[in-house]
């Protein structure tokens, strides 16, 4: 897929499988017991002739506007409620608003133009609209001493360089190391569920440190060609110091409603230094240096990067992108498949042992698994790993929401937050109820509208464009992880996030 196809023209243009997309989810498998909201069957307003209408909102006063909002995003309403408030209040979901962080300590300017509808966000993939400079986390960014004093790839904007140069190399990594993601996966399962197995009978087994000790280990094999298990203090404490280098950076910015005002004053007050996770960063770079030799030295011949661009960045792919992400996205899949009814799972199970049959667990039997594919779709539409993604606009342009035209200023920031953009209900029929064959069928065209990856699942990641280079290997790792479980397992139950029963297949 083209630049063009990404932009919002693709939106207006194909209201009417859009229309057959949504009536296919009537009657739909739902996963939870209660029953989804009644489900529209009429055509989406699709008007090429909108209103136009100035931005509504405000930033409020100077210093206390933000303040304000800050302490109603990070604390008295959340995340969800704070925009979904502000979409009540300006009767449109684009507005005016500020965001975390702000006032006193951060430099950066909490003022953001939000686009919460699925047609106002995907002006956020035309690459000819937005500029996606330093501001993958919004206007603050954290310090460049945390990738090694410089601006690794989810950083660059499309018209920098080293931006193609840096992210065909990862997309030269991942191609390379498909060979080795199914054995690498099976072999890391078998271990961690052995080990969870061998807990059971003293009680529900917490999973979130085992799945955050795999994701470790399994990334930074396929991704770095590393074997943590060469280095005891990897093996041990990898994923420990991979976590402390993570949430340092990114603690300014994520809402925690728990333990105010003292979360307020000492989390999001003021950046964190560096300093006190660099003994955790340099032990990871020196594991990476000498346990990926292949890779970095791909990089540095094929890439034409130097030895410290590659290690920097292939640091900040592994831990940032890809462990962060997994490690949020793993327990949000368990726990979407411990909602699940009985009926959803005994479904994904047969489908899983029909497709298996006597080949095992390959690429061509997952890409046959079309409810297990649509089950993870669906986990990732209601619960988008990064929840926020932002885009400074390169010019004046006019941003369509489904109901409007507002004329964008140059240099304005948008921020769209995917919690609520993926229950857009003009898109996604019954979009508050997980509905696990959502995408199955003529429901793959709603992929289109599938943002997890900042841009369309069914989309082309691609060098001139900022979509997740992993973008295929998430979904297709997840589709391999659900597909072992109902391998292995006749029957998983899980509760508040720890498994209680795993009954081997008989
Ligand atoms: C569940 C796991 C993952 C999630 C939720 C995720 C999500 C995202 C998102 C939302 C972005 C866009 C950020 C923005 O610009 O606003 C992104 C970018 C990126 N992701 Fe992922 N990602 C995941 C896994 C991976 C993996 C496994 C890799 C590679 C091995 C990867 C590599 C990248 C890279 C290199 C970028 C920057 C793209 C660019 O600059 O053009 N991600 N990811």
């Amino acid at each position: 897929m083209n630049m063009a196809s990404f932009s919002p023209t693709l939106l207006k243009s194909n209201g009417s499988s859009l229309t057959s997309a949504k009536m296919m989810t009537m009657n739909r498998i739902t996963s939870s017991s209660s029953s989804p909201p009644p489900v529209k069957t009429s055509i989406p307003s699709q008007s090429t002739s909108l209103p136009i209408r100035s931005i509504p909102g405000s930033y409020g006063l100077p210093l206390l506007g933000p303040f304000v909002d800050r302490l109603d995003y990070s604390w008295f309403q959340g995340s969800d409620d704070f925009f979904r408030k502000r979409i009540e209040k300006n009767q449109s979901t684009v507005f005016r608003t500020n965001v975390p962080p702000s006032f006193p300590f951060f430099l950066a300017n909490p003022n953001v133009v939000a686009v919460l509808d699925c047609k106002s966000f995907a002006h956020m993939f035309d690459m000819e609209l937005v500029d996606k400079k330093n501001i993958l986390v919004g206007d603050f960014m954290p310090s460049t001493k945390f990738t090694g004093d410089r601006r690794v790839c989810a950083y660059l904007d499309t018209t920098e360089p080293q931006h193609e140069q840096i992210k065909s190399f990862v997309m030269d990594i991942l191609k390379r190391s498909s060979t080795i993601w199914i054995p690498t996966l099976t072999t890391l399962l078998d271990k961690m569920f052995d080990t969870i197995e061998s807990q059971l009978p003293s009680g529900p087994v917490n999973y979130l440190v085992p799945i955050q000790k795999f994701n470790f280990s399994f990334l930074s094999r396929v991704i770095a060609g590393a074997n943590p298990e060469n280095s005891p203090d990897m093996a041990e404490n990898g994923y420990v110091r991979m976590g402390r280098w993570l949430a340092v950076q990114i603690l300014p910015t994520v809402p925690i409603t728990a333990f105010q005002p003292l979360v307020e004053i000492f989390l999001h007050s003021f950046p964190y230094p560096f300093f006190l996770v660099s003994n955790d960063y340099n032990k990871l770079y020196e594991f990476l240096e000498k346990e990926g030799k292949d890779v970095i030295s791909r990089g540095q011949t094929e890439f034409n990067l130097s030895k410290e661009d590659v290690i920097h960045n292939l640091l900040f792919t592994l831990g940032f992108n890809a462990y962060g992400g997994f490690t949020i996205f793993f327990p949000s899949l368990l726990s979407a498949l411990g909602s699940a009814t009985p009926d959803v799972r005994e479904k994904l199970r047969q489908e899983v042992r029909e497709k298996t049959g006597s080949g095992g667990l390959t690429f061509r039997a997952v890409n046959e698994m079309e409810l297990v594919q649509s089950f993870v779709y669906e986990t990732l539409r209601l619960n988008p790993p990064v929840p926020l993604q932002y885009g400074r606009a390169r010019k004046d342009f006019n941003l369509s929401s489904h109901e409007s035209v507002f004329n964008v200023k140059k240099g304005e920031l948008l921020c769209g937050y995917q919690p609520l953009v993926m229950k857009d209900p003009k898109i996604f029929d019954g979009p508050e109820s997980f509905i696990a064959d959502r995408f199955t069928d003529k429901g793959k065209e709603l992929l289109t509208y599938l943002y997890w990856s900042n841009g369309p699942q069914n989309g082309t990641t691609s060098v001139s464009n900022k979509q997740c280079a992993g973008k295929d290997f998430v979904t297709l790792t997840a589709s391999l992880f659900l597909a072992y479980l109902f391998m292995r397992y006749d029957s998983v139950a899980i509760v508040d996030g720890s498994f209680s029963v795993l009954e081997k297949a008989k």
